[in-house]
């Protein structure tokens, strides 16, 4: 399994990092087999799990049970889970709780959005042995305050404040970054200058690594087409016609057949 060093010697070495986001069980068997680097449980979970519209519902039980669940399937990789909406925004006595709860959970490191008033929690939770994950550029837990889910810096004063929050959070202890949705030539410049590994999504082919959520990667989720997105498979006509021949299947009797049923000895007649 990596480890936060692996991050940076990667980005050393020029080699691309992998990272998808991964919510239950089963799926984490999937990504352990997988040569995939690390493992995100985005609060993307509040969407993609459970068909909240934002990801503004996700809240800190939510996360550390699909922490768990993924904990348990991905024995072999690194995992960092999400701090959701608003959880460490409170006292340091709350968002320490919820660091706590996704950390025994099974998370290997924490990730949080956006840098104003987290750097302070951020040196606190790198002094206290948690390793932290920031996120900048378009933050989803940020969808109200940005009006929608646009991408970020590109006049000169938003690159300007991306570039500094970038460096505040290298400054507080993150120990990598994601940078959503901005230009390539912003995440490029971001990518060279920080001395922490850059993961990107929507943020062009020169960051450190990317990441992608399971169910668009698979092409699983038919609602949602972003342009960083690639399909990899076509998961969802897959699945529904794999569900389509099993429903054939039955109402045709071609199943189940012999192989699939269990012999007896034959039974006395009981009356
Ligand atoms: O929650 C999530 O899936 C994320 C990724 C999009 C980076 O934060």
């Amino acid at each position: 399994m990596m480890n936060i060093f692996d991050f940076n010697k990667k980005k050393a070495a020029g080699e691309k990092l992998t990272m998808v986001t991964c919510y239950d069980y089963t799926s984490a068997q999937l990504v352990n087999k997988s040569e995939i680097d690390c493992i995100l449980v985005g609060d993307s979970l509040a969407m993609t799990m459970h068909g909240f519209p934002s990801t503004v519902h996700a809240t800190v039980d939510m996360m550390a049970m699909h922490t768990a669940a993924v904990a348990r399937g991905a024995k072999d990789k690194f995992i960092v889970g999400d701090l959701p909406f608003l959880a460490y925004r409170k006292s340091l006595t709350e968002n320490v709780n919820a660091v706590q709860a996704i950390m025994q959970a099974g998370a290997h490191a924490v990730k949080l959005e956006g840098a104003s008033g987290n750097t302070g929690f951020i040196q606190h939770l790198a002094d206290s042995g948690v390793p932290v994950m920031g996120h900048i550029g378009l933050t989803p837990q940020f969808v109200h305050l940005l009006g929608g889910y646009h991408v970020q810096g590109k006049t000169d004063e938003s690159a300007k404040r991306l570039m500094e929050e970038a460096y505040a959070l290298q400054q507080a202890g993150c120990f990598s970054l994601v940078l959503e949705c901005v230009p390539t030539e912003l995440a490029t410049q971001i990518t060279k200058e920080l001395k922490v590994a850059t993961i990107g999504i929507g943020a062009g082919p020169n960051t450190d690594g990317q990441v992608l959520v399971f169910q668009d990667l698979l092409g699983l989720n038919t609602d949602f087409k972003p342009k960083f997105v690639k399909k990899f498979m076509n998961g969802a006509d897959l699945v529904t016609a794999a569900l389509d021949d099993y429903h054939n299947a039955v109402t045709t009797g071609a199943f189940p057949d012999a192989e699939h049923s269990f012999g007896s000895k034959k039974l006395a007649k009981t009356a």
